[in-house]
């Protein structure tokens, strides 16, 4: 690519999409944001007030013919991730999306077809932990045979509750908690664990205060343990109640040692010392705890995309995710293991 900087554009401007286009505009050196997509008005005033993004549309395809476009940067909601992907494949632009890959492996697949069409475009599926400088560290430890051989994993994403129930809001597409939340640690425990193929699943959930989620087929706490081929383990938990912030925690145990990735999670290195202990504050949600991990991603995207270094994930890995995510989500609607 003849091009110095990625000419990117921003679809969807949420919760997350927001923090990815500030990063994308401000804070990787070689990107620029050309357009924003979005359905909703006021988040298209709200990045070309705040960011200066003056094309802003509100159908995708026409996002995809904006002239000169070389990539999509996919913040959308986890159902239109799949079809969006492919229609960008389509029309020539590299694509960054956010995880989960799609709920339906099938669609999944699909993506992986398309893309194997496109070897000379970049896709990328965000499983920001990956770019997190702890996680990082621990993977590359693991590998230089630090812990010996690495036979179990148990990780878990914790979120604090959230009294008014915010997230309900998702609930109907969100795919449940396991393929929401877990997804990340399913990534990082096959990526730790030298992407073992996976054998067997148990799981089983409860609703401790948000119990409309039923509703959904969804728990605001869940328990899952999926066996590997090779017999290695990997254990999870996941939680929308916590009291005391967002705690996102990994171990791996191996036959000579044990990495622990955010055991405490604290805020920063404040430590109070007052009437009621020793205590540090915690971080309040997952990008208080990933905001350095996401902005490392977006870098890599734009850094592959311009032909400059290689991905350190595949699209395959997402597959997979979203494979065992789905086997723990059936595991504990139907109450029974489930085999691969
Ligand atoms: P959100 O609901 O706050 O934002 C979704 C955005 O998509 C909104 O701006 C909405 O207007 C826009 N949108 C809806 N339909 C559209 C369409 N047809 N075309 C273009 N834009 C459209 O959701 P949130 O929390 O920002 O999540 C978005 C994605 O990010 C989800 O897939 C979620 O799983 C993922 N996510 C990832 C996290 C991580 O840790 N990596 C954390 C939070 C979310």
């Amino acid at each position: 690519m003849s091009s110095p900087t990625l000419k990117v554009g921003i679809v969807g401007l949420g919760r997350l999409g927001q923090r990815h286009a500030i990063n994308l505009a401000q804070r990787v050196p070689n990107a620029e944001v050309v357009a924003a997509c979005s359905p909703v008005p006021a988040e298209l005033d709200w990045a070309a007030s705040t960011l200066g993004i003056a094309t802003g549309y509100a159908d995708y395809d026409a996002l995809l013919a904006h002239p000169g476009l070389d990539a999509v940067f996919l913040v959308t909601p986890t159902s239109l991730h799949a079809d969006q992907i492919i229609a960008a494949l389509r029309a020539g632009k590299h694509v960054f999306c956010e995880k989960p890959l799609s709920l339906d492996l099938a669609d999944c697949l699909k993506v992986e077809a398309e893309a194997a069409r496109h070897p000379q475009l970049t896709v990328m599926i965000g499983f920001v932990r990956r770019f997190d400088a702890s996680y990082h560290d621990a993977q590359q430890k693991i590998a230089q045979g630090l812990i010996g051989k690495p036979y179990l994993v148990r990780s878990q994403t914790c979120d604090q509750n959230d009294p008014s129930g915010a997230f309900m809001r998702f609930a109907p597409t969100s795919g449940g908690i396991f393929l929401d939340c877990s997804v990340h640690d399913i990534d990082l425990a096959r990526w730790l664990l030298g992407n073992p193929v996976p054998k067997r699943v148990y799981a089983s959930g409860t609703n401790a205060i948000h119990t409309g989620l039923q509703a959904f087929g969804d728990v605001d706490n869940g328990l899952a343990t999926v066996e590997f081929a090779d017999g290695s383990m990997a254990s999870f938990m996941a939680s929308r109640t916590m009291a005391h912030g967002h705690e996102t925690l990994t171990e791996v145990f191996g036959t000579g040692g044990r990495l622990a990735v955010g055991s405490n999670p604290r805020l920063n290195r404040v430590e109070i010392s007052d009437a009621h202990g020793v205590r540090n504050e915690c971080t309040p949600d997952f990008y208080a705890r990933f905001a350095d991990a996401f902005l490392i991603e977006a870098q890599e995207f734009t850094d592959a995309a311009l032909g400059r270094r290689t991905l350190s994930l595949t699209l395959h890995d997402a597959t997979e995710a979203t494979r065992i995510g789905l086997a723990m989500t059936q595991a504990m609607r139907e109450a029974r293991p489930v085999a691969f």
